[in-house]
């Protein structure tokens, strides 16, 4: 077949980076071939985008639209934006894409096979062009007509103003290399909603927004059919459901892209011209782990904000392919069907999802075991206590899939085992483990998370002194790293996700020009003020400190990235000149400290045990849950604020307290010393190394303020039968009351009421005890206080 083949129109030479010659759009009975892929390229206005042959492999080439590389630039696939053969990649000899005279677009792999083509007819002239959003057109030359454009179609890509609509999906690559379809969507459904799925070889999940939530619990609206989505070029994102987020950098000028990335996340990039490196500057998703697949069958995923997800093998069983974790694991026992013969290992804090054989809304433990032994195929089982219904859920499992660490999950999960063998948690949480524990008492590296960080870190160092420093940097953020933690590929740790940059007139109207003061302390004063989206929030204006800058930047940047359900959530910050200023979102209920002390006490004991707990759990993840290794040094009750529903949520760290800077007349070491009388640790004082345990003893006098109502810092002499106060002195008190038999009642904060649950405050009170130890070895560790409050809270078996 011989199609005639006039070539290009118009010869660009305008752009340096260009330096060969390019076409400005394709006409009717004009081709591009695959040969010539470094000249036969359409080129948008202004030389943004280039459309033409892409070279993907070897001799595999895709007809695509890219952002305009350079040409003394290796190919970075990352600028690819679009595909029209994805699945199917051309040979480099003789493919071509051709404008038909009949007015369809065809690609031809070798001369022979049609690839693909755009189906579209017309009698009119037509021309195939690039416009300068990316959007490669076929239209009519007379008239408007469009007959077909690449937006309509997108890959695994939206551009700036290109519109997600209802009929369309965004698909993953399958990874990095390889371009064709992976198993990853981003699409609105049925109920308007925007969501994330993972479409796998054998199973199939939605896992964004989560699964268990309402759409509107999950801040989603499903009554606008609309169902558009958009992200502007300044860098906000709207969605018709209601989802919205601003990028960190945004009202930026820049080259910016949404992908749905080949590992689940949904993620924009942007870099401020084309010789710069892209960068990510907002993540749907935070925590790696809640995306379906990433770790496969029989694994468990532990999240990293630094370091990114981490996948283990379940106790018992080993991994299937260690050159690609979603492979999974295999089990290195045989099963069993035989009921006699089979056993449980409980696993706290792990959490299944999805693959449920049975599940039962109120269960007993033993019912639940059997629910499980009964079925021949069933290999663990979920035993949940589901807060508010007072009920136990008991889920039986077919498969393991999509497993995950978190403390903060509550509930536990029973994997099945043959009896006799030796599989123990203890092997699979050294699996996990090890990344957080055997550091711990390594070497403590200063890891700033950016070079903006690093140079005010130098700044710091300079100025102030090596010493301070150091003391700030071990409370915000100090890391562990692994000795031979390898370059990130995504240079995610340079951003700061999750949240965007203010502007200071935005924040001043926000405030009504910093009227409504609602706090202060923690270096600034706290006002309310409603952003432009309408969210209540609460803006912390530091004051004006010279030396605050590096710290105030660490503290951005790790928050920013922090993300559990009891600390508070940072949603942006502002560094404009002089000012800084963090917004936060807003708390209802105020903090602890104003409840515990306020007339009108509305904290009964099970609200104050499920601060405890929260609190607990917040801890444990920001202690322990392999992250950057993150201290809190000052827990009190101002730094524990309370939403609607009087859950805990933790604020307030990462900030130096230089107020407290000569309230100690001590060794000069500590004149960055952090923390508040009453809750600091003896460590401090007697110059020990500071660890977590810091943390730990001052969250068990907060345990002892909040079942006692005194405080530590205001308990005065007829509190304490005439001895004087001093730091220890609550906790002396209570000690000495335990040696009584009623001593729970007696110490009792008489605000909660009677009808208490003694047994539940009895654990509470121990646990403080211990935690207030002198000895920081005999102090517990947070997950572990998790673990005795939570299996203290509903009775098993
Ligand atoms: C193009 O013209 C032919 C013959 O004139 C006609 O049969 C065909 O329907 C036309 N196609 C379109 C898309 O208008
Ligand atoms: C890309 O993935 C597809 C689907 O798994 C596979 O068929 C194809 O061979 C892969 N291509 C390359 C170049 O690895
Ligand atoms: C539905 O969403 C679109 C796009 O976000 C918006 O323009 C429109 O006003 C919304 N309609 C209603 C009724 O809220
Ligand atoms: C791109 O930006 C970098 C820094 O942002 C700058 O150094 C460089 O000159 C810019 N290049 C072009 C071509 O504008
Ligand atoms: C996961 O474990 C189950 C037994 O629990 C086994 O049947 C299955 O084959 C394992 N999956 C993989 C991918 O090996
Ligand atoms: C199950 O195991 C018990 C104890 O090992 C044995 O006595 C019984 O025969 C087994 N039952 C079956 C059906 O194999
Ligand atoms: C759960 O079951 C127990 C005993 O079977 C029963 O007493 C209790 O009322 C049930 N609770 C609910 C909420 O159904
Ligand atoms: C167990 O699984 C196998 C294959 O997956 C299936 O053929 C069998 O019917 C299942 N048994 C039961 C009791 O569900
Ligand atoms: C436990 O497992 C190890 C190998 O992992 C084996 O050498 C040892 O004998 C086992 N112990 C028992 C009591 O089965």
């Amino acid at each position: 077949m011989a199609y005639t083949i006039s070539h290009i129109l118009v010869v660009m030479l305008l752009f340096p980076f260009q330096c060969s010659s390019s076409v400005s759009s394709l006409i009717k009975g004009s081709s591009l071939s695959v040969e010539k892929h470094t000249e036969d390229v359409i080129v948008s206005s202004k030389g943004t985008f280039s459309a033409g042959f892409y070279q993907i492999g070897d001799n595999a080439f895709s007809f695509a639209i890219w952002f305009t590389e350079m040409t003394n630039q290796s190919p970075d696939p990352a600028n690819i934006v679009w595909m029209a053969n994805r699945e199917q990649p051309v040979n480099g000899k003789h493919s071509k894409l051709f404008l038909l005279n009949t007015g369809n677009i065809l690609l031809l792999d070798a001369g022979q096979h049609n690839t693909w083509s755009s189906n579209t007819a017309s009698n009119a002239s037509l021309e195939l062009y690039l416009k300068e959003d990316g959007n490669l057109v076929l239209r009519e030359l007379q008239g408007t007509t469009i007959l077909w454009q690449s937006y309509d179609f997108p890959t695994n890509t939206l551009l700036p103003n290109q519109p997600l609509t209802r009929y369309i999906k965004l698909v993953s690559s399958k990874s990095q290399s390889n371009h064709s379809s992976g198993f990853y969507k981003f699409f609105f459904d049925d109920n308007n909603v925007i969501r994330l799925n993972y479409d796998g070889p054998d199973v199939s999940s939605t896992y964004w927004p989560p699964a268990l939530l309402l759409s509107w619990q999950a801040g989603r609206s499903n009554y606008n059919s609309s169902r558009i989505a958009l992200l502007d070029s300044l860098g906000k994102f709207i969605s018709s459901d209601n989802y919205i987020f601003s990028t960190y950098d945004y009202g930026m000028v820049m080259q910016r892209k949404l992908t749905m990335d080949s590992d689940g996340n949904v993620r924009v990039y942007s870099r401020k011209n084309l010789s710069a490196n892209w960068h990510v500057s907002w993540q749907v998703i935070p925590d790696t782990c809640i995306i379906h697949g990433v770790c496969g069958e029989n694994s468990t995923c532990s999240y990293d904000p630094k370091k990114g997800k981490k996948c283990s093998c379940l106790p018992g069983y080993k991994v299937k392919n260690h050159n690609d974790f979603s492979s999974g694991c295999e089990p290195m026992f045989d099963f069993t069907c035989n009921r006699s013969e089979s056993t449980f290992l409980k696993l706290n804090g792990f959490e299944l999802y999805g693959y449920d054989s049975n599940f039962v809304q109120n269960s007993t433990y033993k019912n639940c075991e059997s629910l499980c032994l009964q079925d021949c195929n069933c290999t663990a089982f979920q035993y949940s206590y589901e807060e508010g219904q007072n009920i136990f859920k008991c889920y039986t499992k077919l498969q393991l899939l999509n497993g995950r660490h978190s403390p903060s999950f509550v509930g536990t999960t029973y994997l099945r085992f043959p009896k006799g063998n030796n599989f123990s948690k203890e092997e699979y949480m050294s699996v996990a483990d090890r990344v957080c524990s055997v550091q711990l008492h390594k070497d403590y590296v200063i890891k700033p998370t950016s070079h903006l960080v690093r140079f005010f870190l130098w700044l710091s160092i300079t100025i102030g002194g090596l010493e301070s420093f150091f003391f700030v940097a071990v409370c915000g953020f100090l890391i562990k790293t692994k000795k031979n933690s390898s370059g990130d590929q995504h240079n995610y740790h340079h951003v700061l996700l999750g949240f965007r940059r203010y502007s200071y007139s935005e924040l001043k109207i926000a405030t009504k020009n910093f009227s409504n003061e609602i706090g202060r302390g923690g270096g600034g004063i706290v006002y309310r003020g409603t952003l432009p989206d309408q969210r209540h929030a609460a803006i912390k204006r530091l004051n004006e400190a010279k030396q605050g800058e590096g710290e105030f930047l660490a503290e951005v940047s790790i928050i920013g990235r922090l993300n559990h359900m009891n600390l508070i959530d940072m949603w942006g910050y502002c560094a404009e000149g002089k000012h800084r200023l963090l917004v936060y979102e807003y708390m209802e209920n105020g903090s602890l400290a104003e409840n515990l002390s306020s007339k009108t006490n509305t904290l009964d004991w099970s609200k104050r045990y499920d601060i405890a707990l929260g609190t607990a759990k917040v801890l444990a993840y920001l202690h322990e849950e392999c992250l950057e290794w993150i201290l809190h040094c000052d827990i009190k009750p101002q730094n524990i604020l309370l939403d609607s529903n009087f859950h805990p949520k933790l604020a307030d760290f990462g900030l130096s307290k230089l107020k407290t800077r000569n309230s100690l007349n001590n060794n000069s070491e500590f004149s960055m010393i952090r923390g508040t009388r009453g809750y600091m640790a003896p460590e401090w004082i007697f110059n020990l190394p500071i660890t977590s345990k810091v943390d730990v003893y001052g969250y068990g006098v907060v345990l002892l303020e909040m079942i006692t109502g005194k405080s530590p810092t205001m308990m005065n002499i007829e509190d304490v039968d005439g001895e004087m106060a001093y730091n220890g002195r609550l906790i002396t008190w209570v000690r000495e009351k335990k040696r009584s038999t009623c001593w729970v009642e007696e110490i009792m904060d008489p605000a909660m009421g009677t009808n208490c649950d003694l047994n539940k405050m009895e654990v509470l009170a121990k646990v403080a005890l211990d935690c207030v130890e002198e000895d920081r070895d005999i102090r517990p560790n947070m997950s572990q206080v998790v673990e005795k409050l939570q299996s203290n809270e509903r009775v098993f078996e």
